[in-house]
């Protein structure tokens, strides 16, 4: 039987949206090795050879693809346990004296995270999914094989003057650090940023703002209204809006555009998705999420931050 080529092999609807990139070509991995313990919940730092990776303006929604598994030098004679390749979104990147220090954090798909629920509620997040509980007994100088980074990041519009972010830590606590670095990135641009978060009670706010630079004006609300309530009000006077937001939100935060602003122009509000990432490369048709005019995308390739308008309607 002849192989098709899931490259052509696009559902109906998808769209090719402005800067999307696919990429056929097989990619090098590169090995970094781990700079600091993988604890649950938490940024961890990877030191990658300096130069080896393109400077992009904005580092916010961008993933690599670990491979959770013995080093190809050991495999066979220590341990056959192989994991599917994993997303870790970059938090940071920092140029030292002869590498640079990536900031990471797991992320925790559609399909793992209802296994995770399902399985053991108890243990949060990233508790019972294997390759990221491989991740977390590396030891800091064990070395790691990267595939990336990929995916259309964050992009904030050159007249941004006032940013406005927005976390669901209730829905996941890691959109907190996705979302981190436009902190740096709109205040060196000379911009202000404004950081709302909602949360399921307020000690799970007090670890996290002591993380932000402290130009940043931090806003916290706890219960469904008050968010709302707080989002439209900032909303107000923001020029641009990055989201972190359970897809459910999509509709509700364009409502709230539209209502706050009269008209929502393109790049405005920007949602990075919370999709199952594992080829990267558009192959494996894993990622895909329904898009607002019909259809499906994939967002690995194509997100995995889109404009909120192609999203919801
Ligand atoms: S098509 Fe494989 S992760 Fe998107």
């Amino acid at each position: 039987m002849k192989a098709r080529n899931p490259q052509a092999r696009d559902h109906a609807g998808e769209q090719q949206f402005a800067g999307a990139n696919t990429h056929s070509d097989a990619l090098p991995p590169i090995i970094g090795h781990l700079d600091s313990a993988v604890l649950p919940g938490q940024t961890f730092a990877v030191r990658l050879p300096a130069n080896l990776i393109p400077q992009f303006p904005i580092v916010g929604g961008r993933y690599f693809l670990v491979r959770c598994g013995c080093p190809a030098v050991t495999e066979g004679e220590v341990d056959w346990t192989h994991h599917l390749r994993r997303p870790l979104f970059v938090c940071g990147r920092q140029k030292m004296d002869r590498d640079e220090r990536w900031l990471l954090i797991p992320s925790i798909g559609r399909i793992d995270r209802r296994n995770d629920r399902e399985s053991s509620p108890a243990k949060g997040q990233h508790g019972a999914d294997a390759g990221y509980a491989w991740l977390a007994k590396q030891e800091i100088g064990d070395p790691l094989d990267l595939l990336g980074p990929f995916g259309n990041g964050f992009s904030l519009l050159p007249e941004m003057q006032n940013l406005l972010l927005l976390a669901d830590i209730e829905d996941d606590p890691a959109w907190f650090w996705k979302l981190l670095p436009l902190c740096e990135q709109a205040l060196d641009k000379g911009g202000r940023v404004t950081y709302l978060i909602r949360a399921a009670n307020e000690e799970s706010i007090a670890g996290l703002v002591p993380f932000l630079p402290v130009q940043v004006e931090v806003r916290t609300t706890l219960g469904a209204s008050q968010w709302l309530e707080q989002v439209g009000s900032t909303l107000a006077w923001a020029d641009q809006v990055c989201a972190g937001v359970p897809a459910e939100s999509y509709g509700e935060l364009l409502t709230l555009v539209r209502t706050t602003r009269f008209r929502v122009d393109r790049n405005f509000a920007q949602v990075l998705v919370n999709a199952d990432l594992l080829c990267g490369v558009g192959a494996c048709l894993v990622c895909v999420i329904p898009i607002a005019r019909g259809g499906l995308t994939r967002a690995c390739v194509h997100g995995p931050v889109f404009d909120l308008t192609d999203l919801a309607e």
